[in-house]
């Protein structure tokens, strides 16, 4: 294959071709993914720092200092103030960092294995998580809202608890732990709570009226020492940008380790060469947008969410599971099962996915889906639902 050189024009004939074979958000028919088509200025930022690598800032201090002024201003957003953090290549990554920290301050005191406290419904990144740094997990079942039941926390916190995750917009339902009462235990425990806001860190600053919620869900609930927020996912910023604040710069600094052949003496990310592509397009998303952009992004995601919800609840055979707190809906029928009309749907040209906790359909609105996307799915729906 290597010997077989080609044209320039060949390669782009063949990539296209590679190209005509994925999904495009465009087409509005994903209605499984929590990422959505980049904005086009966020593209044209990212190619012009494309060569950049924060893995050695000193080589790129505008860059390195890019990203620092994007944790700042992530850190308004959480309402936390002098925030330390990074951007990363996603949740997952956001979320092991948060819980190595949390491990290593653990270590420092006890002697253990080291446990964690989370929702069953927590994404599976912490599966992972949970495998490579030895945790043992202490899961917490849902209440009869799918939310984290709050009231079994305590029983299960012992001396070796290591750290509280709550979630604040869960992948499968798109639902809000109730971060404040479960901050009141993480604070009066003296335990680290880390709130995974991979993807409702870019949508819950900016509910109108906070879409009827009332609710601390950051910083601003003292017991929180870490959060994950994800530009990569409604705050249209291409892959890879992930992002993770940690309230204490000494939190951070757990990761640090020496590296003496670069240009600046420590790392405290995970991985060490690292683009800084996604950063520049990130810092350009939050310029350009501002909270009044993002408002009204976010404001039409949940007026799509709340039409397809009308919609879907006037529809024969379709069971809603539960009121959607963002811009995610669930369902399953009475009719059949979830999994046939997930099978069914993908023969449509439809990408909806199944959620497990309950089994069910899921559909995640991102910015790509337009009304009119939702009409012929749910013209295709109601076809698939004749008896
Ligand atoms: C709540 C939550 N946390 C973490 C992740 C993992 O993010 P990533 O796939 O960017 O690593 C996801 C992904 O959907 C998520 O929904």
């Amino acid at each position: 294959m290597l010997d077989n050189r080609m044209t320039k024009e060949d390669i782009f004939e063949n990539l296209k071709k590679f190209q005509d074979m994925d999904m495009s958000y465009e087409s509005g028919r994903i209605l499984s993914s929590m990422c959505t088509k980049p904005d086009p200025i966020a593209m044209e930022a990212y190619k012009m720092f494309i060569e950049t690598n924060l893995g050695d800032p000193g080589l790129f201090p505008g860059t390195a200092l890019m990203e620092s002024e994007v944790i700042e201003m992530l850190g308004q957003l959480l309402h936390l103030e002098n925030p330390s953090g990074h951007l990363v290549t996603g949740g997952t990554e956001a979320n092991i960092m948060a819980m190595t920290v949390a491990k290593y301050l653990f270590q420092e005191k006890h002697e253990g294995t080291p446990e964690i406290i989370l929702p069953v419904s927590a994404h599976f990144s912490f599966k992972k998580i949970i495998s490579m740094l030895s945790l043992k997990p202490r899961y917490v079942p849902l209440d009869e809202n799918y939310k984290m039941d709050v009231s079994k926390i305590e029983d299960l916190i012992t001396e070796n608890t290591m750290a509280i995750v709550a979630i604040a917009g869960t992948t499968e339902l798109g639902l809000i732990d109730d971060i404040e009462k479960i901050s009141e235990i993480a604070y009066s425990n003296n335990i680290y709570l880390h709130i995974d806001a991979a993807f409702g860190g870019f949508i819950i600053p900016f509910l109108e009226n906070k879409n009827n919620l009332n609710l601390n869900f950051d910083f601003k609930c003292k017991g929180v020492s870490s959060m994950t927020i994800d530009p990569h996912k409604m705050g249209l910023a291409p892959v890879p940008a992930g992002g993770i604040l940690f309230r204490h710069s000494e939190h951070l600094d757990k990761l640090a380790v020496k590296t003496p052949y670069l240009t600046r003496n420590k790392q405290t990310t995970i991985v060490g060469t690292r683009s800084g592509a996604a950063t520049a397009a990130t810092w350009t998303l939050l310029k350009y947008y501002g909270r009044e952009g993002y408002q009204k992004i976010v404001k039409d995601a949940i007026t799509l969410t709340q039409y397809t919800y009308d919609k879907l609840n006037n529809m024969d055979h379709i069971n809603l599971i539960c009121k959607p707190e963002l811009n995610l809906i669930s369902f399953n029928t009475d009719i059949k099962s979830v999994d046939v009309l997930k099978q069914e749907l993908y023969e449509c040209g439809w990408r909806v996915s199944v959620a497990q906790r309950p089994h069910v359909v899921r559909l995640v609105l991102m910015p790509h889906v337009k009304k009119e996307h939702i009409d012929m799915f749910l013209k295709d729906l109601k076809e698939l639902l004749k008896e």
